[in-house]
């Protein structure tokens, strides 16, 4: 069983600070250290700093590999909405990394046999820091409520919730959201050596309150962390910790 190490700050400002630090410190001891990252609004601040440091040259990503959670599928990898976009936009334009060793899910195509590749990919390496947000569901990755914990990675039909959760990407328009997703499995996603979870905001306490009451339910895929053998941080603003 996963000992949580829990750990609440004052704003989002401090929450991707203490994630930033983690992964500094590791970069300093690991410069070829492999990172599995994740998109959305929340690690859009742990990137800043990211970025930041290695601009100072206190950090480099010459030697970094890699690996995110999900991508959409039904839109263009370069469509400003897709998670390629946003990584190129939100990190790799920005930093020193070698982008042949950047990878994400392929949502062209067909899914099926893109996220057997992916599975393939991940299934040869061991991501040494995972970053994840969460959804207001619990959802981690696009593992969302009711996903086996075996699985690995695979397409997903997104919810209602998450799809109005991330309509305000697209225009606040619902019909513009993709509907479906290939994401990596939380057993993919349990394989990292360590894995940071970072969420602020009311709209997520619900989903920090379940995964630290200790239970277990498939129904909460961000439960699936109390299973997980190596360290796990979670780290939140106040407001994420308000039901706690
Ligand atoms: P958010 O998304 O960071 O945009 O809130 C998190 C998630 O859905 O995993």
């Amino acid at each position: 069983m996963s000992k949580i190490e829990f750990l609440i700050t004052n704003n989002y400002e401090e929450m991707s600070q203490k994630a930033a630090d983690i992964i500094i410190e590791f970069l300093k001891k690991k410069p070829n250290a492999i990172l599995g990252l994740a998109t959305g609004s929340t690690p859009i601040g742990l990137y800043k700093i990211l970025i930041a440091k290695n601009k100072e040259k206190l950090i480099s990503f010459k030697d970094v590999i890699t690996y995110n959670l999900d991508e959409y599928c039904g839109i263009p990898k370069n469509h400003e909405q897709s998670y390629f976009t946003y990584m190129n936009k939100n990190l790799f334009d920005h930093i020193d990394i070698n982008k042949n060793n950047t990878h994400l899910p392929n949502g062209e195509g067909n899914p099926k046999i893109n996220s057997e590749n992916y599975e393939k990919e991940l299934n040869q390496i061991k991501i040494d820091i995972q970053i994840l947000g969460i959804g207001s569901n619990g959802h981690i990755g696009f593992n969302e409520p009711g996903t086996d914990f075996n699985m690995g990675v695979h397409e997903v039909d997104l919810t209602e919730n998450t799809i109005k959760d991330n309509a305000r990407f697209f225009e606040n328009d619902i019909s513009k959201v993709p509907k479906k997703a290939i994401t990596m499995g939380i057993k993919n996603i349990l394989n990292a050596e360590t894995i940071i979870l970072i969420a602020n905001g009311k709209n997520k306490a619900n989903a920090i309150k379940n995964i630290m009451s200790g239970t277990v339910d498939k129904n909460i895929p961000s439960s699936a962390l109390n299973l997980h053998k190596g360290k796990v941080y979670v780290i939140v603003d106040k407001e994420a910790a308000s039901m706690i």
